[in-house]
């Protein structure tokens, strides 16, 4: 089974990674073979892209979410365009290749200041990643032509009744909408999913795999929901750790050349989830460049790891933590390597 995944990826139905999803017997294969191919497409290097949180404002009010617009216990932030274009020039001089700009979705920035703050960090020689929602089309095309690299927008999950009893003023097919509008205007588009969401079955995680493969995505983020208090899902179990490397893992296979992230959120369940995801298949790692105070209060989930630390600290414990499970911290821009045909 895993061998069909390797070789014929296309044959492959929602019922067989459906069960593969449900049995533990292949996991060892699995995790190995998903190592093997993401050594054999992109070597022993991860790629570092340095984050800033520069607003937890969101006009959203996602169920599982610490910053949906109806928690009123959140202390919003805005932080200025100056602000963010100092936090960057700081990844830059880290050596660090990917800036990534990530807020709720705050109309509060215009397609200018957005504009602004990319023109101003592409001057720093850095891949530009923006992950702020879903905003009008013109306002892509506006930024992409301004030199922004990469757009992350995660599709949640792919099981459409469940992504609409979680978004109350979304639906998957304009989520869908949205990616395919990013891939066509030329950024590298990620998608991904949370795994263990309430509702959510192994045909739920099924239908991710199969979805991010069909649109070829960029990046894939996968990780673990995590309940938050102040949200209708506090109550909710978390995700579990295996299944979320095992859909890592499945992931790499589907799409050998794709950047796929080791998460916080597994960072977050886990002591060691990160580095255990860098093993099946992941080969990112995001330092979280979000400065204090502001970095505490971008609480998606609670209990996220890197709150106390010095707010550069990441930068070296990432490049650390890398090493420690074998790998190589890359010093290249981490585009993705396109392959061209399988083997
Ligand atoms: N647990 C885990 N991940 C979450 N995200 C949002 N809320 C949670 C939560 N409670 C994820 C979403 C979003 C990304 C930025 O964080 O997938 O796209
Ligand atoms: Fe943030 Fe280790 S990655 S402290």
């Amino acid at each position: 089974m895993i061998e069909k995944i390797v070789h014929h990826p296309e044959k492959v139905t929602l019922e067989e990674i459906a069960w593969i999803l449900a049995n533990d017997e292949l996991n060892e294969q699995l995790f190995a073979v998903a190592d093997e191919v993401r050594r054999k497409y992109l070597g022993k290097e991860v790629y570092l892209r340095g984050i800033i949180e520069f607003s937890n404002y969101c006009r959203n009010d996602c169920l599982y979410c610490g910053i949906r617009s109806s928690n009123k216990n959140v202390k919003r932030y805005r932080m200025s365009v100056e602000e963010i274009v100092e936090r960057a020039r700081l990844i830059a001089q880290m050596g660090i290749k990917t800036v990534v700009l990530q807020s709720g979705e705050d109309p509060y920035y215009t397609r200018e200041m957005i504009g602004e703050m990319v023109t101003r960090i592409k001057k720093f020689n850095v891949a530009i990643t923006l992950s702020v929602g879903e905003r009008e089309f013109d306002e892509y095309a506006y930024w992409k032509e301004l030199g922004a690299d990469r757009y992350l927008m995660r599709h949640e999950t792919a099981d459409e009744e469940l992504y609409r009893k979680l978004h109350p003023n979304d639906s998957f097919e304009n989520r869908k909408a949205h990616l395919l509008k990013l891939k066509q205007l030329g950024y590298e588009t990620g998608a991904g999913s949370m795994v263990g969401l309430p509702g959510q079955d192994d045909f739920s995680l099924a239908k991710d795999v199969l979805f991010v493969y069909q649109l070829d995505a960029d990046m894939v983020g996968i990780g673990p929901f995590i309940p938050h208090p102040d949200t209708p899902l506090a109550e909710c179990k978390a995700g579990e750790l295996t299944k979320t490397l095992k859909l890592i893992a499945l992931t790499r296979l589907f799409l050998p050349d794709a950047n796929i992230p080791a998460t916080t959120a597994l960072g977050t369940i886990h002591p060691f989830g990160r580095q255990l995801a860098l093993k099946c298949g992941a080969n990112v790692i995001m330092p979280n460049f979000t400065p204090s105070p502001y970095r505490a209060q971008y609480a998606l989930y609670p209990n996220k790891i890197c709150i106390f630390e010095n707010d550069v600290a990441c930068g070296e414990c990432t490049k650390n933590l890398v090493r420690s499970v074998g790998y190589e911290v890359s010093e290249d821009f981490g585009y993705r390597r396109k392959a061209h045909e399988r083997t």
